[in-house]
């Protein structure tokens, strides 16, 4: 046992040391001593912060495997508000940029620019007082963003304090937090094996996990970090590069892609080199930052209200490979809806090894004349699911035949039916169809609904084989008798298992609702339905005079609910769910609202957006009073309208003459810009 009296000075020599064998090794490659001496030392200094909390210090190298857990991340406002980049798509709009800017200087000689690779994750701002890191903040709506430094403190390569003879006394560093892409791969490669729904990309999961509460598991996830930006008052420097040289002498990391490009022909250089050369980096890059170099350059040219004048971003077309078509795989989903996916030889795409591509439905083959054997054309535009754009004819066997779709579920054999007016075969043998029983049970337990994530796709699939489980009323049911012994179930994991079952049984009503899988029930309409009836009984008891008034519930949403209800195999199930202690009525109070600014206002959010998921954007609007609905209409005032936005979308928007926003307009209606 360390006494009191010994416990300063011990923390100090294991900290010293930690840090020593965490330098070596992270910087110079080199272990000194094995993982497992490395633990106990971790593990000592760990035991005694818990026991002398007051001897904590910040820079502990306790922080980096977590500890803290925080339930609610405070927001706070940003020292100079975290801006966003103008775009351009092509070299025109490139070299406009550059004349403008002259124009702006007054001078015709050429500027010197600082380019740099844009980082695909998630920014982050640090704030350093006296050489520590102070605080960790998202970036947020770019006002205020989440206080999330016990996170951010895991991520190794984030310095917790600096010594340097030129250090300003408070500086802030943004950069941009993202998951390596090897990292990411190994992550969805375990969540596949443990039978969980994979992440979709490594942003969403970088952003994710930097908000998860426990800064142990964030540790895990092994997030790194790109600095490309340095803020303060009276920096000592006259240019961005010399910044940026500043932020690696005190042990930032920076990506060594940045270039100091004279003239705009150089950067045009830089552009061309690394379309295809970023493919190599271990993380996402979907473009190139483009900053003017000299900071009298840049304060001269000064901010619109969304974005400096003196940078851009230059963003790279979405990337394409040619691959072959090997076959089609055909996909029952819960709903009995039929999807064909191309199965295709492996082929490197913008990272990653693509082997599959989707195929939506019927009239997609029909629209690509898809024929055995074609050569495609795959694309991944930053987004996640790669699809199949084109086939190429010159290469298509003279006696290919074209790709006819099926007639029998593949999984039960029923005919499959097509409704009048829908793309999408179905199956109907709803009751029977083994995919279908198993995909409802997966969808109960989602994130979003049940969040049992104790349970995987595959472990639900091992119960329905073994006849353990026909519904999702019989999770419920499941005894620790009846798992221990199944294929890969040994006591941890059993008991892990019925303990996310177990506390499932706290899920809110809404979830639970959304988790029934009632047709054209999303999460929203499970929401506001909740909101409204508060309670099983009111919700059944309801006419449909009573279910279309609610907001967002439309005829066939009201039909389908009532469907259901009636069904006396539902009923049931749903009684049985009771049974076994789960909600049925609301809990909530009416949520908070921010404001009333829109009020009356019907929106439609289509694309991939820089500063919110498209989640948060529907909270947002509807904290204001505004409504969120999914397909433009005469009734739609607004189409938000992000990147990559559907063309049809954006199309039907201006036939219809509704208002196209940007993020950043839609962030000026709400005043947080
Ligand atoms: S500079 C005022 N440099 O892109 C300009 N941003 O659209 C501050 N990003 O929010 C941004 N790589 O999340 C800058 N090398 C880079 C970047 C970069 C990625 C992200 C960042 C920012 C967004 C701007």
């Amino acid at each position: 046992m360390i006494s009191p009296q010994e416990a300063p000075q011990r923390i100090a020599e294991l900290s010293d040391k930690i840090n020593h064998y965490n330098q070596r090794y992270y910087q110079e490659n080199i272990s000194e001593i094995s993982d497992y001496e490395f633990d106990k030392l971790l593990e000592e200094l760990i035991s005694l912060e818990t026991q002398y909390p007051h001897l904590r210090q910040p820079d502990s190298p306790s922080q980096r495997v977590g500890g803290a857990v925080t339930k609610n991340f405070p927001t706070v406002k940003h020292r100079y508000p975290m801006l966003s980049l103008g775009n351009t798509y092509s070299t025109e709009e490139l070299l406009d940029f550059d004349k403008r800017l002259k124009k702006l200087l007054g001078q015709t000689q050429e500027l010197t620019y600082c380019c740099e690779l844009k980082f695909d994750g998630v920014s982050l701002s640090l704030t350093y007082e006296k050489g520590l890191l102070v605080r960790a903040v998202t970036r947020g709506d770019g006002v205020q963003g989440d206080d999330i430094t016990a996170n951010a403190k895991t991520i190794r390569s984030i310095p917790l304090r600096i010594e340097a003879p030129d250090l300003p006394e408070v500086f802030e560093v943004r950069g941009e937090v993202f998951m390596p892409l090897e990292v990411f791969e190994a992550l969805n490669q375990q969540r596949a094996a443990e039978g969980k729904e994979l992440y979709a990309n490594p942003r969403n999961t970088a952003s994710g996990s930097l908000k998860m509460q426990d800064a142990a598991e964030v540790a895990k996830r092994k997030l790194d970090m790109y600095a490309y930006f340095l803020l303060g008052d009276n920096l000592p420097f006259q240019t961005h590069s010399e910044a940026v040289a500043a932020l690696v002498r005190w042990g930032f990391p920076v990506s060594p892609t940045y270039k100091v490009c004279e003239g705009i022909a150089q950067v045009q250089a830089y552009l061309d080199h690394w379309e295809l050369e970023r493919l190599k980096l271990p993380v996402d890059t979907d473009g190139a930052v483009i900053k003017v170099n000299s900071f009298d350059q840049q304060q001269e040219l000064g901010f619109t209200s969304k974005s400096p004048r003196w940078a851009i971003a230059y963003k790279y077309k979405a990337q394409d490979a040619a691959t072959q078509l090997l076959s089609i795989s055909y996909q029952v989903g819960r709903t009995g809806a039929v999807t064909p996916v191309a199965e295709l030889a492996p082929v490197q795409l913008a990272g990653t090894t693509v082997k599959r591509a989707s195929l939506h439905n019927a009239d997609e083959i029909a629209r690509l004349d898809l024929h055995e054997g074609d050569h495609v054309f795959v694309e991944k535009g930053g987004e996640i699911i790669p699809k199949v754009t084109r086939v190429s004819l010159a290469l298509r066997a003279p006696n290919a035949k074209p790709i006819r779709f099926i007639n029998q579920c593949p999984a039960c054999q029923t005919e499959l039916v097509r409704r009048e007016g829908e793309a999408q075969h179905f199956c109907p043998n709803e009751k029977g169809c083994p995919p279908q029983i198993t995909g409802r049970i997966e969808h109960f337990i989602h994130r979003k609904a049940m969040d049992i994530d104790s349970l995987g796709s595959e472990t639900i699939e091992l119960l329905f084989e073994k006849g353990l489980v026909r519904n999702v009323a019989d999770l419920y049911t499941l005894q620790y008798d009846q798992l221990i012994g199944l294929e890969r179930f040994a006591d941890r994991s059993v008991r892990k298992l019925l303990e996310g079952i177990e506390q499932s049984k706290a899920v809110a009503f809404e979830r639970v609702l959304f988790g029934l899988g009632i047709r054209h029930v999303g999460e929203t309409v499970a929401r506001k339905l909740v909101a409204h009836f508060r309670t099983l009984e009111a919700l059944a008891a309801a006419d449909f005079e009573a279910l279309v008034a609610v907001e967002d519930v439309g005829e066939r949403i009201a039909h389908s609910v009532q469907a259901f209800l009636a069904d006396p195999e539902q009923q049931a199930l749903i009684a049985r769910l009771k049974s076994y202690g789960l909600q049925f009525e609301s809990q909530a109070q009416e949520p908070t609202k921010e404001s009333t600014r829109l009020e009356g206002m019907t929106f439609v959010i289509s694309g991939v957006f820089e500063r919110f998921e498209r989640d948060e954007l529907k909270d947002k609007i509807e904290a204001n009073g505004g409504k969120v609905a999914s397909g433009v209409s005469k009734k739609t005032n607004y189409l938000l309208a992000g990147d990559k936005i559907g063309p049809a979308k954006l199309e039907k928007a201006q036939s219809l003459g509704v208002t196209i926003l940007s993020e950043e307009a839609f962030l000026e209606m709400l005043n947080v810009l």
